[in-house]
């Protein structure tokens, strides 16, 4: 794919990975990119940041309807076209499903997995329209590998993997290209409140997605042949997985006591 003065809408662009992967996009020709997030001088900030390309900003929650709708209505109207869709935003909130407030366990399905679908069937009669389209979803290594501490984020990132696949299949008359991402653990504000040893860097995730996305890959994976091989063991031989969660329960725990970035 080319993503030369492809019109570009990605959420959560504002921070982190998200971020990295606007500034990957710029190098690769893009120059129309729209951002949803829901503060606003942190998408101010994009302005000054890419003042090369256009910005158009739009502050909103994902997890509201009425804000998911004036975002493809404010598309409609300056730009009447979209040709990639990039599902970015996301929140964590560890620890056991007993001590999570039923708001984090509410707001992680909202904002992580129903705004994504939404926002996604509401940009669809853009994207359709695309002469070549994306729609990139970002997931996590544990949408893959569940652990504990993290059932319910795990769960989320788990049915964006399956939205994908299906979404591809289901478009599967229109150039649209549909792919997963799964990062790893990234050094970004999401993870300044858990305790992790070596980190990727948000520049190399968004590296690999947009490489990925270039490539029309289906499912870019971060962590290298090992990731792979552990993806593989969980599926053919789940109970060395469940081994290996026992062993570090303890210590898991301990690391991801204050995890939490809402
Ligand atoms: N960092 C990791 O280790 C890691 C690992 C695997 C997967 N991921 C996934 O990668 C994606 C990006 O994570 P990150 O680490 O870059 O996080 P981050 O640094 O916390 O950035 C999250 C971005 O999403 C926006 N956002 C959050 N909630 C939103 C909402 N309800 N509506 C609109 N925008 C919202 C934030 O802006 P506002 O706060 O202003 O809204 C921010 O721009 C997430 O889906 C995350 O689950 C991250």
């Amino acid at each position: 794919m080319n993503l030369k003065d492809k019109k570009v809408l990605i959420s959560g662009g504002s921070a982190g990975i998200g971020k990295s992967i606007i500034q990957e996009l710029v190098r690769h020709g893009v120059q129309d990119i729209a951002v949803i997030g829901r503060r606003k001088e942190a998408l101010d900030a994009l302005k000054s940041e890419f003042s090369s390309v256009n910005i158009l900003t739009i502050q909103g929650n994902v997890s509201e309807v009425q804000d998911l709708e004036r975002a493809i209505t404010t598309i409609t109207e300056v730009w009447g076209e979209l040709d990639i869709l990039i599902n970015n935003a996301g929140v964590v909130s560890a620890g056991l499903l007993t001590e999570q407030s039923d708001e984090d366990i509410i707001n992680q399905i909202n904002i992580n997995l129903t705004g994504l679908i939404l926002l996604t069937k509401k940009a669809l009669n853009l994207l359709m329209k695309s002469r070549e389209g994306a729609i990139m979803n970002i997931s996590s290594g544990y949408g893959y590998i569940a652990m504990p501490f993290y059932s319910v984020y795990a769960a989320t990132k788990a049915a964006v993997g399956q939205f994908s696949d299906a979404m591809r299949r289901e478009l599967h008359q229109y150039p649209l290209h549909v792919m997963t991402v799964y990062p790893s653990a990234t050094d970004t504000d999401m993870m300044k409140t858990a305790v992790v040893g070596e980190m990727d860097t948000p520049e190399d995730v968004a590296h690999m997605s947009v490489e990925g996305l270039v490539n029309e890959e289906i499912n870019v994976i971060l962590g290298g042949k090992e990731r792979e091989e552990q993806i593989k063991m969980n599926f053919l031989e789940p109970k060395k997985i469940d081994e290996f969660a026992k062993a570090h329960f303890d210590a898991l725990k301990e690391r991801t006591k204050s995890h939490r970035s809402m």
